[in-house]
């Protein structure tokens, strides 16, 4: 089993990401830390505890940063899609049973207690990574690897023309991050927006009626509407965060190509754009697995199978 550490905003896609992690046999999940994105700090803590109690597991979380690192915030929470608590406005207790440490103190004290055996999968903005690196740099060369769902690198962005939600929320903390060295996997909107969960397959999850089944068909079944309610056209919705615990699982599910891929800070249009360096001779290391083409359907198959 790959011991893996989760890092969330949770949101609906990351409670089906924590969901599909914690149950897939492929994956031991060895504590989960919070940071804002979808919903506050505050309140990703509390509904990952509360996913945690659907699912009937004891994970250690650790509660993280809950603005970008450098500047005051500028993106708004995403409760268009997640609701006004980013899960559904189901009722969610708050609670502080969380670890009396930082996110970044549990993710350094984990990591070199397994050098080079933790893959840290990223699904929210990159705040507590970059300060995990900024405050202990080895941690670079202990990790595994980075699974990180974020960026658009052919495609255009979501929550801006050019960025994508995760990269955006705290483009500087993306910057340290993917210029630090840590090896890196990039699942982005190149991938992710060709996953697709229709209605008709979360019926089944109501069919099967149970406690955690019921519960993850309330959440999907509003974030589906939301969807068709943004695009217009659509009933279904994409798998952005669980596309990143699946890569995690089984690489193969995806083609990747080695990039050079820098953030932009400066632009006018395009603060927190994945920027990849496309030229045919681009002589520059990469610093990035980015994932260009994905096995939709395979995905499909493994998500489904695991997730209830
Ligand atoms: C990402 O943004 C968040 O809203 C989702 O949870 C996902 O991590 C998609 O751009
Ligand atoms: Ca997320």
């Amino acid at each position: 089993m790959q011991r893996v550490l989760l890092d969330v905003d949770t949101g609906i896609d990351d409670t089906l990401a924590i969901s599909y992690a914690v149950r897939s046999t492929e994956l031991d999940v060895i504590g989960i830390t919070t940071c804002f994105g979808n919903v506050s700090v505050d309140q990703a803590t509390d509904n990952t505890l509360h996913v945690l109690e659907q699912l009937e597991v004891d994970i250690p979380i650790a509660k993280g940063e809950g603005k970008p690192l450098f500047h005051p915030m500028h993106k708004s929470y995403s409760t268009h899609f997640h609701g006004e608590n980013g899960l559904a406005n189901q009722s969610v207790s708050r609670s502080d049973k969380h670890l009396p440490k930082h996110a970044s103190q549990f993710i350094i004290e984990q990591v070199k207690k397994y050098p080079h055996e933790i893959t840290i999968i990223c699904v929210g903005s990159l705040t507590n990574l970059a300060l995990t690196i900024m405050q202990e740099p080895e941690i670079i060369s202990l990790v595994k690897n980075v699974v990180v769902m974020g960026g658009a690198v052919r495609v255009p962005g979501n929550n801006q023309m050019h960025a994508e939600a995760n990269i955006y929320a705290d483009p500087e903390a993306a910057d340290i991050v993917f210029r630090s060295g840590i090896p890196i996997t990039l699942v982005g909107l190149d991938v992710t927006m060709k996953t697709a969960l229709s209605k008709k397959e979360i019926q089944k999850w109501k069919n099967h009626n149970t406690k955690v089944s019921n519960f993850l068909y309330e959440i999907t079944d509003y974030y589906i509407d939301r969807y068709r309610n943004y695009y217009g056209d659509r009933d279904y919705c994409a798998l952005h965060d669980p596309l990143a615990v699946a890569v995690a699982i089984d690489p193969s599910l995806v083609t990747i190509e080695p990039m050079v891929v820098s953030i932009d800070l400066e632009g006018l249009y395009s603060y927190g754009r994945t920027v990849a360096d496309l030229r045919e001779r681009c002589t520059d290391k990469p610093n990035v697995n980015v994932c260009v083409a994905v096995d939709s359907e395979r995905f499909l198959a493994h998500f489904l199978q695991h997730i209830v």
